[in-house]
């Protein structure tokens, strides 16, 4: 229960700015150091359902050796999670213990501890502390300092603000060796990728590959004395890709619980070994899960029977709370959670209800916002990053390019306007300040000889948006091996204010699923977005899949692919 450097330092830095409230509260005429103890609790961060506290106790009496310190709230507070004290509470009271290394107290020394709590109503600072059984005065912040909201923007939890800034990105050898062994291949094979753990199995490494600890041994090697960054795609959620059928998956849509036990708890437990501390792992959280609640899960002509049910059943949610509470819970762990992309969330009537299911994934079920580091959005997508020759503010001839076929009144036609949008929208909803984002690039080159040079022509508002759109999908809603797609931009630490790094989740060159039926024991289905000759469904308007012929298996090495996407990277390759 350590985990607080950064939040302990800033506790005690609360506490020495609000002393004279302190004295203030002192029964007159009695000199300070008569009261034995003084406690500072301060609520730090509040929102609407929980909050962070941090505690300090100063001793003034004789030395301890160990400390008891209880208090009871007068409303429906809960303890939920805490470090640097052992807190046990029953009903509304609460007991916080010594760990074995905070137990000495000297006289005038201080110590301190927090935690996350829950409550309803008002969440009042408790009037009456006792250490070792004798009342302290109560220090509770309101001279300065205290306060409640976002967030300060700056480090949280002994975590930096952005761990891509300064960093070297983890390379996984096996993509790597797969890339260098195309002709041409050598021109991005030492491009960091992530590694998904797309199956138990995974893990441990399936038929001879790298499992988890494998991984996290190379990245130390690779880290030498600086920092490094691995990225872990977390990715096995009950009844999984309940849209499509390309990565259904190996749990049932109720296997909740050993999606915990046998997924989530063995990854917490290997990223929690202090042999990896001093690496920075970027989660990314359970791509198009709870996007696939939001717009598919009920209600509309896009839904499916198979994301009602795991809208119904509620363990997409579950199980997303969870991974967050567990891998956030690990100091170094920085978890991304997947928020699509802006031609699938970008309209209004999609991004505030996604905004709020986002949040309500992230205070229930035991996680808390500042389990979240950030959101990443066009995991495996092709949108682009930004769009140079068209802005969805342009009109032609007075008539919005909102209105043309493309933009469909999407409010967005690229990620980065998107990603800083919803970054905004979140941090108003009670996320963190300092949350980052990332973007997708693997895929959202969109170079080569079809690329535009400038903007369309203005003779209709179809032609103009058509003619300047980089984005040469025949469908935004089209996301299977696209044709056309090249490399994007190459990955790069803090791109721009808001955006902790441009990644590449999608290891290019493995496929998004197979173009024909094939037998697999990994859970992977036939989804027919895959297939180039089937003429599309609710979600991509009914248009031509403009997926690639001849694809293997979602995550398969899809030579044709990778060569294409080199073919036509923007920025080119050199
Ligand atoms: C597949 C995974 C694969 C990942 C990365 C997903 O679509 O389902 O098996 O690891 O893509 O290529």
């Amino acid at each position: 229960m350590s985990r607080n450097r950064t939040s302990l330092l800033a506790a005690l830095a609360l506490v020495a700015g609000t002393m004279g409230t302190a004295l203030l509260q002192t029964p007159a005429g009695a000199a300070t150091d008569a009261v034995p103890c003084t406690v500072g609790y301060t609520v730090q961060n509040q929102w609407d359902t929980g909050f962070t506290a941090a505690v300090t106790i100063t001793n003034n009496a004789a030395a301890k050796s160990s400390w008891l310190l209880r208090w009871s709230y007068a409303g429906d507070q809960k303890v939920t999670s805490g470090w640097n004290a052992g807190i046990s509470q029953s009903g509304s009271d609460v007991t916080a213990a010594n760990e074995s290394y905070n137990g000495a107290l000297a006289n005038g020394g201080s110590v301190s501890f927090g935690f996350n709590g829950s409550y309803t109503g008002t969440n009042a600072v408790p009037a009456v502390f006792t250490l070792d059984g004798v009342a302290c005065n109560v220090d509770d912040g309101s001279g300065g300092g205290g306060g409640t909201g976002g967030g300060t923007g700056g480090p949280t939890d002994g975590r930096v603000d952005n761990p891509y800034a300064g960093a070297k990105v983890y390379v996984n050898p096996e993509w790597s060796a797969r890339a260098a062994a195309e002709p041409g291949g050598s021109r991005v094979s030492s491009r960091p990728t992530a590694v998904w753990l797309d199956r138990i199995a995974t893990i441990d490494g399936v038929n001879g590959a790298m499992g988890l600890r494998d991984h996290l041994d190379a990245a130390l090697r690779q880290k030498g004395s600086g920092d490094l960054v691995v990225q872990l795609v977390v990715y096995d959620l009950p009844g999984r890709d309940c849209a499509a059928l390309a990565s259904n998956g190996e749990l049932g849509p109720d296997d909740i619980d050993k999606y915990k036990s046998d997924y989530i708890d063995p990854i917490a437990s290997i990223l929690a070994d202090p042999a990896y501390a001093s690496l920075r792992i970027a989660t990314i959280i359970e791509p198009d899960s709870l996007p696939n609640l939001v717009t598919n899960g009920g209600g509309t002509d896009t839904s499916t029977a198979a994301c009602e049910t795991m809208k119904s059943n509620g363990n997409y949610e579950k199980g997303v709370s969870y991974a967050l509470q567990k891998l956030g819970a690990i100091p170094n762990v920085y978890n991304y959670v997947d928020a699509a992309h802006h031609g699938w969330l970008g309209w209004d009537t999609n991004l505030g209800p996604a905004v709020q299911e986002f949040h309500k994934v992230a205070t229930t079920n035991g996680a808390d916002v500042h389990d979240v580091a950030g959101f990443i959005v066009n995991t495996a997508n092709y949108s682009a990053t930004t769009e140079p020759y068209l802005k969805v503010g342009d009109t032609v001839n007075g008539t919005s390019v909102r209105q043309s076929k493309w933009v469909d009144w999407d409010q967005y036609v690229d990620e980065q306007s998107y990603a800083l949008a919803l970054r905004s929208q979140l941090v108003s909803a009670g996320f963190d300040s300092g949350i980052g984002m990332l973007i997708d690039t693997s895929r959202n080159g969109w170079g080569g000889t079809a690329r535009p040079t400038g903007p369309g022509p203005l003779t209709s508002v179809d032609d103009y948006v058509n003619g300047s759109r980089t984005d040469r999908r025949i469908h935004v809603g089209n996301w299977c091996n696209q044709s056309g797609a090249g490399l994007g931009e190459r990955p790069t630490a803090a791109p721009a204010a808001g955006v902790d790094a441009y990644v590449w989740a999608k290891p290019p060159g493995e496929s998004d699923g197979s173009s024909t039926a094939i037998a697999n024991d990994e859970g992977k289905g036939f989804d027919r977005m895959c297939d180039p000759t089937y003429g599309g469904n609710a979600r991509n308007g009914n248009n031509p899949t403009g997926a690639l012929a001849n694809a293997p298996l979602a995550g398969h090495w899809f030579s044709a692919q990778f060569q294409q996407l080199m073919q036509n990277a923007y920025p080119p390759l050199s």
